[in-house]
């Protein structure tokens, strides 16, 4: 230990980050080993270019507004409007079905993050959010993913990112679910960033541990390298890989209209978009930053952008960021690649961060009181030749969970649930009662085994030998 903590110590003393042991004197054998480990497997010399940047920008009171350059709405893919765009979008799902039936597609789902906003204990995917079975966002992803293993006759391998914070909650939970019936589940872990004040000090959380965080959802293409992921998916010449966040059970993950789209345009990159319904409406939007496509976070666009609106009363920048994309494999493995120094840019937020005060006493601060480093996937836009945005139905394909009330709740993705599948028992001649907003007077559930959109919920139905009589609690699988 001895030779660790030499070489830790002095590291962190070149980089004026020696508080970090400031309570050493204190500490049991166990305690110091454990903190000089933490601090050994920090990526110092990353972190201080960071807090060198931060410094200058706080210095020059630029905020975390990245966006000083103009930029314009980014162009998209319009779901079809007359014959000629649905011929065209007929097309892509007769490639996306070749594709799907060769095998070349494998799935990654974002579930490091800490859902602070949900307040929920766990990790986000064990929240149940399902009207009738009460099902978790994670077996509603392993659902989807069986009936397209069956649907197209391969096996799909399915990676879920963790985070140091839920990883082994993660796992128990497919454990004790015995992985919902899938046999290609792999489980990878994202980077950790540490913590610093405003005044660029690395912090910590108990005498002997760095306030750690996760290092955004960006930290997928490192984390999927670094596993041997994508050299896996190489071997078995599988070229495409569906993304997609664990908060919203209306993703679809598995889409051969958005499959062939990406592959006809040989995009590296490819987006789903939904129409940002309100100024204030906390998604990302799709933009052009000289010429080429970017995000730009809620938090990045100027309100008199935000509530610009064109002639006919709709928002000039509404392509929202559904949090779905296909990348190509090589493209990925590209960013994820230690040689090119994981070029995705760094964004900063002010948070309240859990540490401890001059005496090793804990505070949970009611105000932000550090700050956080994130990557985000979204950003590698900049770095393809070749991307495009292709427009999802909102009302099919997104109904987030973020909060605990209110907007983007339980209790609205709840209702979105029933609402999209009423809509298609209604379109396959149910005369179940709907009221105005398009709600019936009790719960119902269509599992993913059943059908995932409404073109494969009418082809079952009208195949079914005895259909049921839809009533409150019918569940259909
Ligand atoms: C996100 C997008 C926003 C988009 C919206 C759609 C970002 C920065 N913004 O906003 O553009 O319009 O979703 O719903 O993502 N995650 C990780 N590891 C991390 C951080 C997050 O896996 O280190 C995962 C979370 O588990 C979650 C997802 O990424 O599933 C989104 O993260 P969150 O912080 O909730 O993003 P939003 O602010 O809601």
């Amino acid at each position: 230990m001895e030779k660790l903590r030499r070489e830790v110590f002095e590291k962190l003393e070149q980089y004026g980050q020696e508080q970090v042991f400031r309570f050493w004197d204190e500490l049991n054998n166990d305690e110091r080993l454990s903190l000089c480990r933490q601090a050994g497997r920090m990526d110092i010399d990353r972190l201080t270019g960071i807090i060198d940047v931060l410094l200058e920008r706080e210095k020059n009171q630029e905020g975390s507004h990245q966006w000083k350059v103009p930029f314009s709405p980014a162009s998209y893919i319009s779901l079809p409007l007359d014959e000629t765009s649905r011929c065209r979008w007929e097309d892509a799902y007769n490639l996306g079905e070749q594709i799907l039936n060769e095998g070349c597609v494998a799935v990654l789902t974002a579930a490091g993050g800490q859902g602070t906003r949900l307040g929920f204990e766990g990790p986000k995917g064990a929240f149940a959010v399902t009207p009738v079975k009460g099902k978790s966002l994670f077996q509603i992803f392993a659902e989807k993913i069986r009936f397209a293993e069956k649907r197209y006759g391969n096996p799909i391998h399915w990676f879920i990112m963790t985070s140091d914070r839920n990883h082994n909650e993660i796992i128990g939970f497919f454990g004790k679910n015995n992985s919902f019936n899938l046999s290609n589940v792999h489980f990878i872990k994202q980077g950790s960033l540490a913590a610093v004040t405003t005044e660029g000090k690395i912090m910590l959380e108990d005498k002997w541990h760095i306030a750690m965080h996760p290092d955004g959802h960006g930290g997928a293409f490192r984390a999927f390298v670094a596993s041997g992921a994508n050299a896996m998916l190489e071997a078995q010449n599988i070229d495409i890989i569906s993304y997609s966040q664990i908060d919203n059970p209306l993703t679809p993950i598995i889409d051969p209209y958005f499959i062939g789209f990406h592959k006809k345009n040989q995009s590296q990159i490819s987006s789903r978009m939904i129409l940002k319904t309100y100024p204030e409406e906390k998604v990302g939007v799709f933009c052009l930053i000289y010429g080429r496509p970017a995000v730009v976070e809620y938090s990045d666009l100027p309100t008199d952008q935000a509530i610009e609106r064109d002639r006919s009363g709709t928002l000039r920048f509404k392509t929202g960021n559904a949090g779905i994309h296909l990348f190509d494999r090589n493209f990925f493995t590209l960013l994820g690649t230690e040689m090119n120094g994981y070029i995705l840019p760094l964004h900063m937020a002010k948070k309240k961060i859990p540490t401890i005060d001059a005496h090793g006493k804990p505070i949970d601060p009611e105000m932000p009181n550090g700050i956080k480093f994130e990557t985000f996937i979204f950003d590698a836009l900049q770095f393809a030749e070749h991307s495009i945005i292709v427009e999802g139905d909102r009302k099919a394909i997104f109904s987030p969970i973020k909060n605990a009330v209110g907007l983007d709740s339980p209790k609205t993705c709840l209702q979105d649930q029933v609402r999209l599948f009423s809509k298609w028992l209604v379109a396959a001649g149910s005369d179940m009662p709907i009221d105005a907003k398009g709600l019936p007077p009790f719960n119902i559930e269509v599992s993913p085994l059943f059908a995932d959109n409404e073109r494969d919920f009418l082809m079952k139905w009208i195949h079914l030998e005895k259909r049921p009589t839809i009533s409150s609690g019918s569940y259909i699988e």
